[in-house]
């Protein structure tokens, strides 16, 4: 399938200092990567963003421009790309996420943070302009407030996922504050998209229930039905970060990450929404190990300062994103019930 932006904000016509970028995509075969990718090659020119991972490439949009196989702990592979590229801004996404770390914890410490320190300490090195890294509503635990979860608490992260990022957190602070490096990042919600798997977290039912929705029409969570998370589509996730990294530097006060949200809700909310438009979709209940995961994070999160620093504004609520999700899912569909289309996106 032809891609298609999500970004029609960014051209290469309107946007003529973006062109200049060389930017490194790590983890580029994931979830986020995946769609990010294009956009930043829409924008900069295929061959101004490197795509890399440690799996082969396996669609067309990254085989668009230069891949890099890459295993990102070989600190000097890394090394050598940067320089071979002139790489000037990395997007370090790669991770172990929540459900997969907590299988295996220290593996996820190690993994999260030496990946990230390897990363920051050659853009120090190499004086590069900027790097982007990802952090997570995981940071927060169960101490903080549950609604309206403020940019600024201490944190109390339940999983060693979380703590891996609260760590990071930490690690890009320290070194914008004593290298003067430019780090930027992002408290991502969880994220749903049609266009790729989740890659093991906690937030993955909210993908995977609208693939059984429109071929099994049944669905077994594994959270109960009162459980509020907060959420975003995908078009969203992918323009904060594109919006944040242009951001200026001087109106930004969030330096170790920010928070981001768009909607929250529960399975039980989810599943009316997705009744909507398919009346007969059934769903069971089968709380595992990952409801107390969730239970550890908040319900929904205040993201004033992104709103204020940067203008981001989202534009997908439940409905729209339910609605979109059912028709890239299922085109053939004809939808059940859709009495004003998309009358919860924002803009
Ligand atoms: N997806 C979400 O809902 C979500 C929510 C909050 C935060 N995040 C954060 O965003 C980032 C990206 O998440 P995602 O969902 O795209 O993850 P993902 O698991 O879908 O993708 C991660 C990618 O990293 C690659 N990778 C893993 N180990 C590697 C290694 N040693 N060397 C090179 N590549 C390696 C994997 O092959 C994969 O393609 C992560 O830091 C994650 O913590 C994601």
């Amino acid at each position: 399938m032809e891609y298609q932006s999500i970004l029609p904000i960014f051209t290469l016509d309107n946007d003529f200092h973006m062109k200049k970028e060389s930017i490194l995509v790590i983890g580029a075969c994931g979830q986020i990567g995946s769609e990010l990718l294009p956009e930043l090659r829409r924008a900069h020119g295929a061959f101004r963003v490197v795509a890399a991972d440690r799996l082969p490439p396996h669609n067309g949009p990254l085989k668009a421009g230069p891949y890099e196989q890459l295993d990102f702990l070989d600190c000097r592979a890394l090394g050598a790309i940067i320089d071979r590229y002139d790489i000037n801004q990395v997007y370090h996404l790669a991770a172990m996420l929540s459900v997969t770390g907590e299988k295996n914890p220290q593996q996820a410490w190690d993994l999260n943070m030496q990946s990230l320190l390897n990363v920051l300490d050659l853009a120090r090195e190499k004086k590069l302009a900027r790097v982007f890294w990802p952090s997570s509503i995981a940071v927060f635990g169960a101490h903080p407030p549950n609604h309206g979860c403020p940019q600024d608490t201490p944190h109390d992260p339940g999983t060693g996922y979380g703590i891996s990022k609260t760590a990071g957190e930490h690690w890009c602070r320290y070194y914008h504050a004593k290298y003067g490096l430019d780090t930027r990042s992002l408290r991502y919600p969880g994220l749903i998209s049609h266009r790729t798997l989740p890659g093991g977290g906690t937030t993955d039912y909210a993908v995977d229930i609208f693939h059984q929705a429109v071929t099994a029409k049944r669905y077994t969570c594994f959270l109960r039905p009162d459980t509020l998370l907060p959420m975003m589509y995908m078009p969203d996730a992918i323009r904060a970060t594109v919006e944040l990294m242009q951001a200026p530097l001087a109106s930004l006060s969030a330096r170790g990450s920010y928070n981001l949200a768009a909607m929250s809700f529960t399975p039980a909310e989810l599943t009316t929404a997705i009744r909507r438009h398919l009346p007969d979709f059934q769903i069971d209940y089968a709380p595992d190990f990952r409801q107390s995961i969730a239970n550890s994070w908040p319900g929904d999160i205040d993201d004033e300062a992104a709103r204020q620093d940067w203008n981001w504004c989202h534009d997908y609520e439940i409905a729209a994103t339910t609605r979109d999700m059912i028709l890239h899912l299922s085109p053939n569909h004809k939808l059940a019930f859709n009495p004003s289309p998309l009358t919860d996106r924002i803009r």
